[in-house]
Formats: C-alpha cells, sequence, structure tokens
C-alpha cells in the first residue's frame, strides 16, 4: 500500500502531569511548534505545567534548543530539589548549552533503561535511589564502589558511570566547621545512601562511629560492612557521643514540623549536623540550638556536592558563589 507524503503540519507535542513536566521544556529541543507555562502559581490550567516564570528565569526555555545537552536528578520526590535553580544557573554562568531537569523516578531499572535514548550525559540520584542504582549502571569509580552508593551519574560515551560526591562534601563541611575528626564520636541517623556516603568519609578520618535507624537491619548490615557500633533506635537517647549527624529525609519540606530523634537523644555542647537544606533550620536544628549545641545545616554539603557533580560533568569549576547566592535566594536567608 502506499501512503502519500505528509505535509508538514506545526505540532503542539508534550505529556500531560507531574511526570510531563520536563517534556514541556524540553518541547523546543525535539521541534514541538510551541510550549507555554501559566501566568502565576496557582493560575495552571493543567496539573504539571510551570509558570512561564520559572520556563524563562529557571530553564531558560528560550535558550533550548536541538543541540541543548540534558543533564538532571533523578529521585522521588523532587518537587523540593533547588538542584534546578543552581544547576541551570552555572551552566548560563559558564555559556554551556545545557538543561538539567527534575525526573521524579518511580520505577528506576525501568528509568535507566527507558531514558537512554535521551542520551542524558549526567544525572544527580536522591532519595530513594542511591543504592538501588549501583547495580543499573554500566560502571563505577573507586569511592562509589567502595560506599556502595552513587550521587552522581556520568555518562561516558553512552556508558553510566556512578560517582560519590557525597562523601567528600559532607567531610568538607564537618572538618571546616570541627577540625580534626579522629576519635571523636559520631552518631548517625540513618542507614541510606546518604549515611553510606558519610560514614565511610568518617571511618577513614579516624571518627568513632555509631549507626541507629528505624530498620534495624539496615543499621546492622552498614555497620558490619564498616566495622562500626549500631544501636536500636529505641536506645538513640542514651548514646553519648560529640557529633550528631541527620542523613534522613525526616524534617525536610513538606513535612517540616517533625525531628528524625526525640529531643533528649541531644546533648547540650554536641555538634549537630542536619543534612536536609529545604527548610535550613529544621526542627532537629532548632531543638539542638535550644540546648545550646552548635548546629550545621545542609547548605554547604548540598553546593559542595553539587559543584563536585558539576565539575564531573563539564571539566569546569562551578559557580560556587552565585549558586549560594541561589540556594539563599529560594530559602529567603541572607
Ligand atoms: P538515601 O539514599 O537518600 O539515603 P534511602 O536509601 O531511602 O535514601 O535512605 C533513607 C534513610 O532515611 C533510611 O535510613 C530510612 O530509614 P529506613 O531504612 O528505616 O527506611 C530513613 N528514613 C526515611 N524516612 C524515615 C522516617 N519517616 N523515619 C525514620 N527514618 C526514615
Amino acid at each position: 500500500m502506499q501512503y502519500a507524503p505528509i505535509p508538514y503540519k506545526p505540532l503542539i507535542a508534550f505529556c500531560m502531569g507531574e511526570l510531563g513536566l520536563i517534556s514541556r521544556i524540553l518541547a523546543p529541543k525535539y521541534g514541538s511548534y510551541l510550549t507555554f507555562g501559566s501566568l502565576d502559581v496557582g493560575k495552571e490550567s493543567a496539573p504539571g505545567q510551570l509558570t512561564a516564570r520559572e520556563m524563562l528565569g529557571v530553564y531558560h526555555i528560550d535558550k533550548i534548543n536541538r543541540d541543548t545537552a540534558l543533564y538532571g536528578l533523578i529521585g522521588n520526590p523532587v518537587g523540593h530539589s533547588l538542584g534546578p535553580y543552581i544547576l541551570n544557573a552555572a551552566f548560563r554562568e559558564l555559556g554551556i548549552n545545557a538543561v538539567y531537569l527534575p525526573f521524579k523516578v518511580e520505577n528506576l531499572r525501568e528509568f535507566v533503561q527507558g531514558f537512554k535514548g535521551l542520551k542524558v550525559q549526567g544525572y544527580s540520584v536522591t532519595i530513594p535511589h542511591k543504592e538501588a542504582i549501583v547495580p543499573l549502571l554500566d560502571g563505577l569509580d573507586s569511592l562509589a564502589r567502595e560506599i556502595g552508593a552513587v550521587n552522581t551519574v556520568v555518562s561516558k560515551e553512552g556508558k553510566l558511570v556512578g560517582y560519590n560526591t557525597d562523601s567528600t562534601a559532607a567531610l568538607r563541611e564537618l572538618e571546616e566547621a570541627i577540625g580534626d575528626l579522629r576519635g571523636k564520636k559520631a552518631t548517625l541517623i540513618g542507614a541510606g545512601g546518604a549515611a553510606r556516603a558519610i560514614a565511610f568519609g568518617l571511618k577513614k578520618k579516624g571518627a568513632d562511629i555509631t549507626l541507629v535507624n528505624r530498620t534495624e537491619n539496615r543499621a546492622r548490615r552498614l555497620a558490619q560492612e564498616l566495622g562500626c557500633h549500631y544501636r536500636r533506635f529505641e536506645d538513640v537517647t542514651k548514646i553519648d557521643g560529640e557529633v550528631l549527624i541527620n542523613t534522613t529525609s525526616v524534617g525536610m519540606y513538606p513535612k517540616p514540623d517533625i525531628s528524625p530523634v526525640p529531643p533528649e537523644a541531644i546533648r547540650p555542647g554536641m555538634w549537630v549536623f542536619d543534612i536536609v537544606y529545604n527548610p535550613l533550620q529544621t526542627r532537629l536544628l532548632k531543638e539542638a540550638e535550644e540546648r545550646g549545641c552548635r548546629a550545621l545545616d545542609g547548605l554547604r554539603m548540598f553546593l559542595y556536592q553539587a559543584a563536585q557533580q558539576f565539575e564531573l560533568w563539564t571539566g569546569r569549576p562551578a559557580p560556587l558563589e552565585l549558586m549560594e547566592r541561589i540556594v539563599r535566594k529560594r530559602l529567603k536567608i541572607k
């Protein structure tokens, strides 16, 4: 059977809903006749629609074309992340034709396989996929292999290689604040991917680590791997230490009113570090300050890990000051 050639017809094509958000941004890359945003927050005419201000100011949609390189964040949820704000601004600042997108991913295996065709150059990986992504990658750098968790993926000639920038970022933040960590007693709340990265880093620095996690088995396994202590969650108030670190997402937007530990677990004089950065002053840190502790929020770790990702992807130094300014503006802090 013969078909008559179809005359060129302008087409507006994108997907709806929260999962379709990325296609609204990528519409100009793939030849959609147009894409559009809402006039303001709350004025969306369909779910998944961004505001015109976000499309222009965050994603620089007017600069997206066929050649725009793709980067993105894999997580669930991803709506709270400030990654798109700082990484898109960093690309723009350095004149790199690239866009960084939030990929809300429920089925990680299907995503990694299914999105290969999009030729994404690099991913950030966040909750809850940092460990689960390890066996789905084509390779790992030595630190990520040792930690067993990945927060950064670099596509090298189509092969996905995993890195971990959480560990260096967290340790840099802790050492800048506390100094030498050798012999310091540190309690870590959590036993997921972020906990692994921080615990392995602390171990190398000679800290004395105790793990506490809601799911005790997970803490036990990680403690065995690391050669450190673990305690039952119920015992968290009995642990003595100089440093308390929350590596979980408890206290993060949109549920900022909860703390990962009861206040009695916070001993006066402790250093308390919360990797949550949205909000910056979590309930845990507020209670820590009320108890005379020194509080370290998640801002620096977030910036340092993102800066190192940017450097792995582009081979160029990240505009750290600009990135910090943007985060502070978004979080409405000075
Ligand atoms: P990531 O890779 O980003 O660390 P993850 O592997 O899903 O994410 O780990 C999340 C960590 O936060 C885990 O330690 C998890 O505890 P469980 O192992 O019991 O799941 C912890 N976590 C998440 N939500 C929690 C909650 N509401 N209360 C206590 N711990 C929580």
